[in-house]
């Protein structure tokens, strides 16, 4: 079966899937966009995300060519006509096409595609033994809260996590403190035993998995901290993890080359993974 996606109204096969090169998606990275996993073959924390999408587009003064309804009736048309029982579901939404001009285009219709992909994000090699992590520099602008999909600066630091044979990069303010990963929520675990991750603010993402995992951890009564830390504290933490839709909680080992702990995934990072695990199931 071939992959089957969205655009502006319509299913159609993925290599048939086209977007005009006047898309100012394309050409202003002007659009917005929300990935939500896929387990069991449903939408796992997808109120959450489907909320954040409104939210970007508000914030844009971007309006949706469908309803929020409408957009969760696509998705899981895309998981239902792609056969998917566990993976991830992208959804993006742009300005529209028209002439090139910076400013708003009028009586324009936004351009919304989507598409759906199969991932093991369960049984995942990583929750076994852990991700390497580099710090990079965050390059960003000055509206992180907003799910753009400008990622350059993204892209980057990414980048240099593979060539330094890691696996996610956390972004560094120039204040030193740790803003997130470069498509993850960024948590350390004190030696105290306090798990702490950034307050939200537009300085980040609001996370949908870093929501949901700080409400599993007030019900099991674990200690947390909303703020900022910086990339010292983390270098001599006693754990740390992320949080996202595509990898739900992962466990950190390693960062800068700075073993954590016993350089192997610790007791917090399991145990919120197993609660998030447990959690998205009974959805
Ligand atoms: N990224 N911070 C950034 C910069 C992100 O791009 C993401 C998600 C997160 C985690 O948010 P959530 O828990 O709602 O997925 C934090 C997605 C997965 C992506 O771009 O593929």
């Amino acid at each position: 079966m071939s992959d089957i996606a969205y655009v502006n109204g319509a299913f159609t096969p993925l290599e048939d899937a086209k977007i005009s090169i006047l898309d100012r998606g394309f050409l202003f990275a002007d659009g917005v966009y929300e990935v939500a996993a896929i387990i069991d073959g449903k939408l796992i924390d997808n109120e959450a995300h489907v909320a954040r999408l409104e939210r970007s587009l508000n914030a844009l003064r971007l309006e949706s060519p469908v309803s929020m309804g409408e957009i969760i009736e696509i998705e899981k048309a895309l998981v239902a006509r792609n056969g998917i029982r566990e993976g991830l579901v992208y959804l993006q939404i742009t300005r529209g096409a028209a002439e090139r001009d910076f400013s708003f285009p009028e009586g324009v219709k936004a351009t919304l595609i989507g598409f759906a992909q199969k991932k093991n994000i369960l049984a995942s090699p990583y929750a076994e033994k852990g991700i390497k992590v580099v710090t990079a520099p965050d390059l960003r602008w000055a509206r992180r809260d907003i799910k753009s999909i400008a990622l350059l600066a993204q892209v980057l630091a990414k980048q240099a996590a593979t060539e330094a044979g890691c696996q996610e990069a956390w972004m560094v303010d120039a204040d030193g403190f740790v803003t997130e990963g470069s498509s993850s929520t960024a948590f350390i675990v004190t030696k105290a035993g306090a798990i702490v991750t950034r307050p939200n603010s537009n300085a980040i993402l609001p996370g949908c998995t870093r929501r949901s995992v700080l409400a599993l951890a007030e019900q099991r009564a674990l200690t947390f901290e909303e703020r900022p830390f910086a990339v010292t504290e983390a270098y001599d933490a006693a754990e740390a993890f992320l949080t996202s839709a595509s990898n739900l909680v992962l466990p950190i080992v390693e960062i800068d080359g700075h073993a954590l702990g016993d350089g192997v995934p610790g007791p917090y990072a399991r145990e919120l993974r197993a609660l998030y695990l447990d959690f998205a199931r009974a959805l």
